[in-house]
């Protein structure tokens, strides 16, 4: 069975609707909810599943003999995680770790570039379409290699909530089967 662990610092939508993809396949595992806000909602959406979750501060997430000693997982998943990961474990996961972003990268990527910031600016640039990017992990905001993109429309009269409320369909149709190819290749 391969054992999936996600990183969260938000809601948790898309956490959530991994946890109930995964939950359906016997092979796969969500072991672990690991998330940087002790008061985020993610953390109670994984309890609801009765999955353990582990919070953790800057301090242990970049010491390797804390948070992450009981990290006996084969793969890491990034749903709205906001802090890059430290070389350490991006060293120890070569190409098992897969984040997901609401834009067409390299466009609207790097530091600062996340949840409303991005849609603000898709927006402001009068882009006339958006969509996610499901991408490796590297040591750098956003950089690594590519797996799989979807566009959908951005129309003139959307808010950037309106906009987020259309990529993130993208995000839960797409995100769980991607990681679900990704993982059956390893
Ligand atoms: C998603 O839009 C994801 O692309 C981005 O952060 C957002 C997380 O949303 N990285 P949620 O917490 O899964 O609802």
């Amino acid at each position: 069975m391969k054992k999936i662990a996600i990183f969260a610092s938000g809601s948790g939508s898309n956490a959530e609707n991994i946890i109930q993809y995964f939950a359906q396949k016997p092979q796969f595992c969500v072991k672990s909810v690991f998330c940087n806000v002790p008061d985020a909602y993610v953390l109670e959406r994984a309890k609801k599943y009765r999955i353990p979750t582990f919070v953790f501060n800057r301090e242990e997430f970049r010491n390797p003999d804390k948070v992450f000693r009981q990290l006996q997982i084969d793969f890491i998943v990034l749903a709205g995680f906001l802090w890059l990961m430290p070389s350490f474990i991006t060293a120890a996961w070569p190409n098992k770790i897969v984040n997901i972003h609401p834009a067409l990268l390299p466009a609207y990527g790097g530091k600062g570039m996340y949840g409303h910031h991005v849609h603000e600016a898709v927006i402001a640039a009068g882009e006339k379409e958006s969509g996610i990017t499901i991408h490796y992990v590297n040591d750098h905001y956003d950089q690594g290699a590519i797996i799989f993109q979807a566009k959908c429309p951005v129309l003139p009269t959307d808010t950037p909530d309106d906009l987020a409320a259309r990529v993130h369909e993208l995000e839960y149709r797409h995100f769980p089967r991607v990681i679900e190819d990704t993982l059956k290749k390893l």
